[in-house]
């Protein structure tokens, strides 16, 4: 049987090294209360370091509370948030996985809120994830003002980030949320300068990102490289838009698709096994930057070729991560699989 060599080596970025190239993905477990993570976000997150996992990215968590998807969302605008996330953090460090958390704002695409906010003052058209609890509101459109305020948000929720003892920051610039309705040429109708140059808004924040992160640590900026509705922009504004964004400051891409709204089948690639791969390629291309492909690569087999292939660097597992903790330890027996069984399920392994 064929080792899985590429997925079970190594990896390092500035003063992130990772055990393996598996990455559990930022997946929303609607699971807090006031933006508190809690018990279950404790099992959840370090079972996974348990099973194995590289990188582990915290879900989506705001940096303001009309930034949530649901307000049962994870927050980081406050300490008392902060340092609940710091035993989350220890306890994955104990099992020698490192962890990121993922930084967002929904903008316009936020659920459960009266104060819903946009670059323009476009109503999302897309499906509602919430089902009939919430409905989708008309954002009221941002002012310069309120954009400085936000951008500040970010820093400090990644300011936050950073004492809680996170390895690596990512922010969410992808799925249609506050970053990615600045960069869309469909949700950002603005004619000041953030309307001029879309991409100006993403700069800002990862600009504020890294000016509160040690100079070693990683950026990761998560992105949808091709938008998958009716007039969306294709893979090659994704990548003007990954070049950008590495110009600011990423030093890895997460490269994922869509979340603009309605699918459109002219636009959409078929959710076949790797459906994603080819976007993580032509970034990985553009930018000569490390990225993360992500998207139905649970099959251990494709995702070792996918690294092999040298399209993507690091691979992201989520639903199959969901289904199964224990994923990395599920790779066909190698001995390159044998650093990351603990200790104490070695005789599982003999
Ligand atoms: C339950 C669930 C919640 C998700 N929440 C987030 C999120 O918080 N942030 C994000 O960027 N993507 C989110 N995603 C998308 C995943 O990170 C991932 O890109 C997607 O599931 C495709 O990968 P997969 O085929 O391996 O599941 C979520 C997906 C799922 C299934």
């Amino acid at each position: 049987m064929p080792d899985l060599f590429y997925l079970n080596s190594p990896f390092t970025v500035k003063s992130l090294s990772i055990k393996n190239r598996v990455v559990m993905p930022p997946m929303c477990q609607y699971q807090a209360t006031d933006g508190m993570p809690n018990g279950w976000h404790f099992t959840h997150y370090v079972s996974r370091a348990v099973g194995g996992v590289g990188l582990i990215i915290v879900e989506m968590t705001n940096i303001a509370p009309n930034g949530r998807i649901s307000p049962n969302c994870l927050g980081l605008w406050n300490d008392k948030q902060r340092d609940k996330f710091k035993s989350i953090v220890d306890a994955v460090h104990a099992q020698n996985a490192k962890i990121a958390i993922q930084i967002g704002h929904a903008g316009r695409k936020a659920l459960g809120t009266d104060d819903v906010v946009a670059p323009t003052a476009i109503k999302y058209d897309g499906s509602n994830e919430a089902g009939d609890r919430w409905q989708y509101q008309m954002p009221r459109e941002l002012s310069k003002d309120e954009i400085a305020e936000l951008i500040q948000k970010y820093k400090e929720s990644v300011q936050r980030a950073v004492e809680a003892g996170f390895d690596a920051i990512e922010l969410h610039a992808a799925h249609g949320y506050l970053i990615h309705q600045f960069s869309s040429p469909k949700s950002n109708r603005r004619t000041d300068e953030y309307g001029q140059d879309r991409f100006l808004f993403g700069e800002q924040v990862i600009k504020a990102a890294k000016s509160v992160m040690p100079a070693d640590m990683p950026l990761i900026v998560r992105i949808s490289a091709q938008e998958y509705g009716e007039q969306g922009y294709d893979v090659e504004y994704g990548c003007q838009m990954a070049k950008r964004f590495a110009s600011a400051g990423a030093d890895i891409l997460h490269v994922s698709g869509g979340g603009d709204g309605h699918l459109s089948a002219s636009h959409t690639p078929l959710f076949h096994a790797g459906y994603q791969v080819y976007l993580a390629r032509a970034v990985k291309q553009a930018t000569q930057l490390p990225v993360i492909a992500v998207g139905m690569l649970e099959d251990h087999y494709l995702a070792d070729f996918v690294l092999s292939s040298g399209d993507a660097d690091l691979v992201a597992i989520g639903r199959g991560l969901l289904r199964d903790p224990y994923w990395v330890l599920h790779t066909p027996p190698s001995a390159s699989l044998s650093p990351f069984i603990p200790t104490p399920y070695e005789r599982a392994f003999d």
